[in-house]
């Protein structure tokens, strides 16, 4: 049996408008990204009004460009897969009812997938795919969320623990803030830091004892502790060195306690802190088992991951009634 499947993937949970066609879960016919990162800077964080209106204005022509550069007619589909949540509800309802339009115009089933297992799915388009065997440790950091899963098949989730409080991302865009770089902080920090000397500041490390929780929101009071010492100008890359240190100490410790206890193959990082340098480094240098992260273009927001994930579903035989509604909350998959 040699069958192609070709999903048609859309990604409207925050601030990236994003359609991808993927083939077979793991080839990437077209990935198109239409991101609001500077629509949102002037405000210092995602305005959800904002960003709604602008998934309306953008979402016909990016999915047109994501159908165009695959060379494919919506006839030539399979399957319409959508993110259905997590993320911002007038944001997700508008990726929503394309791909309903879409399913319903030209009678083709749908799919609506959860953002963090579409972020779990990013590494069957980052590594060869007959290559991954389970069980496997993902570690989702992103702007929302910090999680550690033990995947041990297609569909199979055990939630090993998550952060108590701020998402790493959410930590690195509020010290951002703080020392004054530009809007999404986690990039900016990342730059900063490889000017910096990350054992200026001793900043605290969460290592919670029990269990894989996570939390920052004590690193990022103590950071901003810090900043109202100086009266003068502020020691942007130390500070930024320091505090990105103290994150990816607590991540990476944790990951390997995990990845020891569980016996795992390989350790995925997905979500767009995984494309932090400081945090790949330190992965590879310290765990005793293969490291596998995206491409930058795949740790962040994107539809590619979607569909990958869809795929999966899509060949158990999963379809979803026309009216599944979004799900804003979703923290659940399994
Ligand atoms: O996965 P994503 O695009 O959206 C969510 O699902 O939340 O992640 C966005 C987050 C932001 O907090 C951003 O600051 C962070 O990923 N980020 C980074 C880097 N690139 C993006 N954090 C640290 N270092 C980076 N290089
Ligand atoms: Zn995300």
């Amino acid at each position: 049996m040699n069958q192609t499947t070709r999903i048609l993937a859309i990604e409207t949970s925050c601030d990236e408008t994003a359609a991808a066609v993927i083939e077979n879960g793991t080839t990437i016919l077209s990935n198109v990204i239409a991101s609001q990162v500077d629509l949102h800077a002037q405000y210092g964080g995602v305005f959800p009004e904002v960003a709604s209106r602008r998934h309306i204005e953008v979402i016909h022509p990016v999915v047109t460009q994501a159908m165009n550069e695959a060379h494919l007619g919506f006839d030539d589909l399979d399957c319409l897969a959508v993110t259905q949540g997590p993320g911002l509800v007038g944001s997700l309802l508008v990726g929503m009812n394309m791909a309903k339009g879409i399913a319903l115009g030209r009678n083709k089933p749908l799919l609506g997938i959860n953002h963090i297992e579409g972020h779990i799915y990013s590494l069957w388009l980052s590594r060869p795919s007959d290559e991954i065997e389970f069980p496997i440790l993902t570690l989702v950091v992103s702007g929302g969320h910090t999680e550690l899963y033990l995947m041990t098949d297609h569909g199979r989730y055990q939630h090993l623990g998550g952060t108590l409080d701020d998402a790493a991302g959410e930590a690195f865009d509020k010290v951002g803030r703080v020392l004054g770089l530009p809007f999404p902080g986690g990039p900016a920090i990342d730059k900063a830091a490889k000017l910096g000397n990350p054992e200026a500041f001793q900043f605290p490390r969460a290592v919670l004892e029990d269990g894989f929780n996570f939390s920052f929101s004590g690193l990022k009071t103590a950071v901003l502790r810090e900043t109202q010492k100086f009266k003068g100008q502020l020691p942007v890359n130390d500070l930024a060195a320091s505090f990105q240190a103290a994150v990816v100490d607590v991540l990476v410790t944790k990951t390997e306690r995990a990845a020891a206890e569980y016996g795992v193959t390989a350790v995925h990082l997905a979500g767009g802190v995984s494309a932090n340098s400081a945090l790949r480094q330190a992965m590879r240098e310290r765990l005793s088992v293969p490291v596998w992260y995206p491409p930058p273009i795949l740790c962040t927001d994107n539809a590619a991951m979607i569909g990958a994930a869809a795929y999966w579903h899509y060949q158990n035989g999963r379809r979803d009634p026309l009216d599944i509604d979004v799900n804003p909350s979703a923290d659940n998959f399994w």
